[in-house]
């Protein structure tokens, strides 16, 4: 008997009600012993046949139970709500937070002691964190790992990134549909999530940083014999920090957040790691925003030669050693000391490479210098945007252009084609109305497409700028998430046709060149926001979303809730 454990207050005792729930538990074929007080690990598991990059988390999760039991727990699979990025409209994004509430209660509502999380597609890895972070227990971290590399004619052909650079290639007339569709069932030969540096790799990288995650847990493709291993190893692990009483609040802390932005960095990762970083940091109360992502970020060479922002995939990081040698070459940017689920992150860092691979560039020889991630800030963003300089166009960094303004997304996709737009390659595209509130949710429409008119004349990338997210599998010079955003009445609602923008990644500026005195008539005449949503969950995220610069979570969610001991029900 351990009346310590949580679980006890389910399991332990003779009264009646434990009677019940044991015998509940029993009606599936559990022996009695998995009650003595043995730590009970549920296995949170964002499984589901419609987000295909997830589909092999019950085999995985098969291999966490074999871990728990190798360990001397008793371990409980359970879902929460899954979020498909390629099925669900309008975005994922719109449900991360409910599904961050799914996971939060679904823990502090069951006889839990301590929980591993499979995620893997886009928002199921922050999802998972931030509802465990504010249950704050004991939580090991599996990433369902990525897809294989798949080939079209000889070419890898990336998860995500391939989509983009092809679907332009038919739009100026240098690829025809069949081949188009033919290159489809090419790119995705196994499960897995997407296999660029783009959201779900950077997430499973952060994972790992951050210390929430075995090492080794980013880059393992999801069908590798080797990702079952670190699954199991993942099962025992939990079962021992249950013993040693170590939460997920003493892994989350400012120095964890700052490795990770450093990392984050030297990847080219996803833009939209910023967002659920900040929105993790809210839900353990550790102070960290727009500019202690600048700082950290500021200055880091980008190391890893992965798409967007480079040539290679996930299968050639893990070849090149993954995380670990990453985080060797990084070790003096790094706080090596920052308290892992197995130790501390220098634990397990290579004392040097045993081979070179240049997928994982050394810090003397980057793919680029202080690429990193940049925080703009101007009269066009007071509260921030965001910018991969990484995935960017070095002209461009330091541009003035005249604004080409798109209401939404319809306007853009009825508009972008015309021969008649008044276009140039020194334009600035704006597009309005896609941030956390006025979309609703967010998408990643960030990246506006390039118009055909300018694709056939050989531009490849223009300034575009939005409040909305990109991809983090998409690349060009792409000014995100301006706060506060257009349908709240920030600056970027004011943008008129034809006024000049300027941004200067350098200076981290991004300016609208109009005076106050123009903008402040502007802003007396804007029409009223439109219709917001009177019901359901809509309603709800209206309500209570924040801005990007506070990671666009649910105001009422942020912060921690202890998984204390909930009432009895009988
Ligand atoms: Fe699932 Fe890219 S679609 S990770």
């Amino acid at each position: 008997m351990h009346p310590e454990r949580r679980s006890q207050a389910w399991f332990g005792g003779t009264e009646k009600i434990a009677f019940a729930r044991r015998s509940g538990m029993k009606a599936q074929g559990v022996p009695h012993r998995m009650f003595d007080g043995r730590p009970v690990i549920g296995i949170c598991n964002t499984w589901s046949e419609l987000t295909p990059c997830n589909a092999h988390l019950r085999e995985l999760a098969e291999a966490v139970k074999r871990g728990v039991y190798e360990a001397g727990g008793y371990p409980v699979e359970f879902p929460v709500m899954s979020l498909g990025e390629t099925l669900m409209r309008p975005t994922t994004m719109l449900y991360r937070n409910l599904a961050s509430m799914d996971v939060e209660e679904s823990i502090r509502a069951n006889p839990l002691d301590g929980v591993v999380l499979l995620g893997g597609c886009d928002k199921t890895t922050p999802a998972l964190v931030m509802g465990a972070a504010s249950a704050d227990l004991p939580t090991v971290v599996v990433s369902g790992g990525p897809t294989l590399t798949g080939r079209y004619r000889g070419q890898p052909l990336a998860s995500g990134t391939a989509v983009y650079r092809m679907s332009d290639e038919v739009r100026a007339g240098r690829m025809s549909e069949e081949e188009f569709v033919r290159a489809e069932s090419c790119m995705w030969r196994a499960n897995g999530h997407c296999n660029t540096m783009g959201t779900a790799s950077s997430m499973a990288v952060l994972m790992e940083v951050l210390g929430l995650a075995l090492p080794g847990n980013a880059a393992i493709p999801a069908v590798d014999a080797r990702r079952r291993v670190l699954a199991q190893d993942s099962g025992r692990q939990a079962v021992e920090l249950v013993r040693s009483g170590t939460r997920l609040s003493d892994v989350l802390t400012p120095e964890a957040f700052r490795n990770a932005v450093v990392a984050l960095a030297a990847t080219g990762g996803s833009t939209n790691a910023v967002l659920h970083l900040i929105a993790i940091a809210g839900r353990v109360g550790v102070p960290f925003g727009l500019d202690d992502i600048d700082r950290a970020a500021r200055g880091v060479p980008l190391l890893v030669d992965l798409q967007p922002a480079g040539k290679h995939l996930m299968e050639d990081f893990f070849e090149a050693g993954g995380v670990p040698v990453l985080l060797h070459e990084l070790r003096e940017l790094l706080d090596v000391e920052a308290v892992t689920v197995t130790g501390c992150l220098g634990d397990h860092l290579p004392a040097q490479r045993e081979w070179y691979d240049p997928v994982i560039r050394r810090r003397d020889d980057p793919l680029k210098k202080g690429a990193g991630l940049a925080v703009l800030r101007g009269n066009l963003a007071p509260s921030g945007a965001v910018i991969k300089p990484a995935a960017a166009s070095e002209h461009l960094l330091r541009h003035e252009g005249p604004a080409l303004v798109f209401e939404d997304r319809e306007d853009l996709h009825r508009r972008i084609d015309d021969p008649d737009l008044p276009v140039s390659e020194d334009s600035v595209l704006v597009l309005r109305n896609s941030g956390p509130q006025g979309y609703p949710g967010m998408p990643e429409i960030g990246n506006l497409p390039i118009p055909a008119k300018l694709l056939r004349r050989g531009v490849s990338d223009m300034v575009r700028i939005s409040d909305a997210r990109m991809s983090g599998t998409a690349f060009g010079t792409v000014v995100l998430h301006v706060a506060p955003e257009s349908a709240a009445g920030g600056p970027l609602s004011l943008v008129r046709d034809g006024d000049r923008i300027a941004l200067d990644v350098d200076r981290r500026r991004l300016d609208l060149i109009v005076d106050d005195a123009e903008l402040a008539v502007r802003a007396a005449g804007a029409a009223p926001p439109g219709d917001a949503p009177r019901s359901g969950y809509g309603f709800l995220h209206h309500q209570h979303v924040l801005q990007a610069d506070r990671g666009a979570d649910l105001d009422f969610l942020v912060g921690r809730r202890p998984a204390g001991i909930p009432r009895e029900s009988h």
